[in-house]
């Protein structure tokens, strides 16, 4: 069974061959309209049910979409208006949704939780955002990278802010592809040291500053993301210590003068990054955005063995 829980669950080859599909796919529809599928079809048939226990625009609508471009459909469970939200357990509805449909989508607050439903499940299950991870995300940011004609292994990527679930599959990436990764935090909001270790063991270079200058200094890619992610108390004394980690101008004049600048949205435009950063032509973030669409068909073969 083929879950998509982390980005170590395909391996780095499985991972390069879903960016290089998606690109594919990605250039044999331009010009088409967004709902037609691909000539192949390959998901005819097929159906996603995804369960979002978070709000979600980007996930929701890509994975959607990309069902539809791969042939299949999608539903939807609200956790409010499911028997998960009056106590159903998790290992009851993996084994329902299994008996239903084809694969299960899952973003919610607990990790664990994604773990149980793949435990029980006898379909794929997808890690759609954890409070640990978020690994579909991390396949629409290479995949964008690379569209940018910069080469994964030897990249110099800078990570500017909170050290949270995002940056995790980062790092779990950055071991995968060999790419190395600057991340400047405030001190006690670096990510987990497992990722740091996990990265480093598989050859990446992980450096670990509290000066966000020194992160960014040569980066061939500045990547951010909200200082306050779903589900954490927005507390003000984060937000003041955040604030020196501001993706600004002036921060990306310390990367290389091509360098690019990602986020996987949404941004809260004046905390972690400036307008003029985020307006700029260095920003890349809304064909990060569109790439969700392609990546989440990678992960969508993938995982029903198609790739
Ligand atoms: N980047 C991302 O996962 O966006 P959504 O929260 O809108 O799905
Ligand atoms: N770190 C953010 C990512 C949102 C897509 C969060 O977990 O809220």
């Amino acid at each position: 069974m083929r879950h998509f829980l982390d980005l170590s669950d395909a391996g780095g080859d499985a991972l390069a061959a879903m960016i290089n599909d998606a690109q594919d796919r990605k250039t044999a529809r331009v010009g088409w309209p967004k709902g037609k599928p691909d000539a192949d079809a390959p998901l005819a048939g097929h159906v996603l049910a995804m369960i979002f226990e978070k709000n979600s625009t980007r996930t929701r609508v890509s994975f959607d979409m990309a069902m539809r471009q791969l042939g299949g459909s999608a539903l939807i469970l609200e956790s409010g208006t499911s028997q998960l939200g009056r106590g159903e357990s998790i290992a009851d509805t993996a084994r329902v949704l299994s008996r239903m449909v084809d694969a299960i989508m899952l973003r919610t607050d607990d990790h664990e939780k994604a773990l149980e439903m793949a435990r029980h499940a006898s379909v794929p299950v997808i890690n759609g955002l954890t409070d640990r991870s978020h690994p579909c995300q991390i396949v629409a940011d290479l995949l964008t990278v690379i569209e940018q004609g910069k080469a994964l292994p030897g990249l110099e990527l800078a990570w500017l802010g909170d050290g949270n679930n995002v940056l995790h599959s980062i790092l779990e990436a950055a071991g995968l592809m060999k790419f190395n990764v600057r991340i400047g935090t405030p001190q006690s909001y670096e990510p987990e040291m497992e990722f740091v270790d996990m990265a480093r063991s598989a050859g990446a270079t992980v450096t670990l500053t509290n000066d966000a200058r020194e992160a960014a200094a040569g980066a061939d890619i500045v990547v951010t993301d909200t200082w306050v992610s779903m589900g954490q108390e927005h507390a003000h004394d984060k937000l003041a210590a955040m604030a020196p980690f501001q993706v600004s101008g002036e921060l990306m004049r310390a990367a290389k003068p091509d360098a690019k600048f990602l986020h996987c949205l949404p941004a809260h435009v004046g905390e972690e990054v400036t307008a003029d950063v985020f307006e700029s032509d260095q920003s890349v973030v809304f064909d990060e955005a569109e790439n969700r669409i392609h990546a989440q068909k990678s992960v969508l073969l993938w995982c029903l063995e198609k790739i």
